[in-house]
């Protein structure tokens, strides 16, 4: 009877981890799009010169569009991953919201 109690404990456990599960495409995605820069932007720079940057939405489209007519290799569906990271992580005003 002593192990009665630790399996109790594996209901709200699985519920847990689906909650978790539904949440976790959004943060895939910023990782994917993290991934790629990481990967695909830093052969001509450093990261810094991307992270120091705070543009809006607008202006982080105008930069990859121009890095990818100079030869950084992106798919149009990756590149707006890594817009949508970029617009989210450095905009305008105020600290990197990174997570
Ligand atoms: C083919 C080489 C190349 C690749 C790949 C590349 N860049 Fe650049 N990038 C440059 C050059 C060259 C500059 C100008 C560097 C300088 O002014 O010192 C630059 C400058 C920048 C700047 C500074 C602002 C500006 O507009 O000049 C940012 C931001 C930037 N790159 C972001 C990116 C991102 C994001 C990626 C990946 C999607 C990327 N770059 C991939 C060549 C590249």
């Amino acid at each position: 009877m002593k192990n009665l109690g630790s399996y109790s404990c594996l209901l709200p456990f699985y519920f847990c981890l689906a909650a978790s599960a539904s949440a976790a495409g959004a943060e895939d995605r910023a990782a994917a799009a993290r991934q790629l820069i990481e990967t695909r932007c830093v052969i001509c720079h450093s990261a810094d010169l991307i992270e120091q940057q705070r543009l809006d939405r607008r202006q982080w489209q105008a930069v990859v569009t121009k890095m990818r007519s100079w030869g950084a290799p992106l798919s149009d569906a990756e590149a707006e991953d890594v817009i949508r990271y970029l617009a989210q992580a450095y905009p305008p005003d105020g600290a990197p919201a990174r997570k």
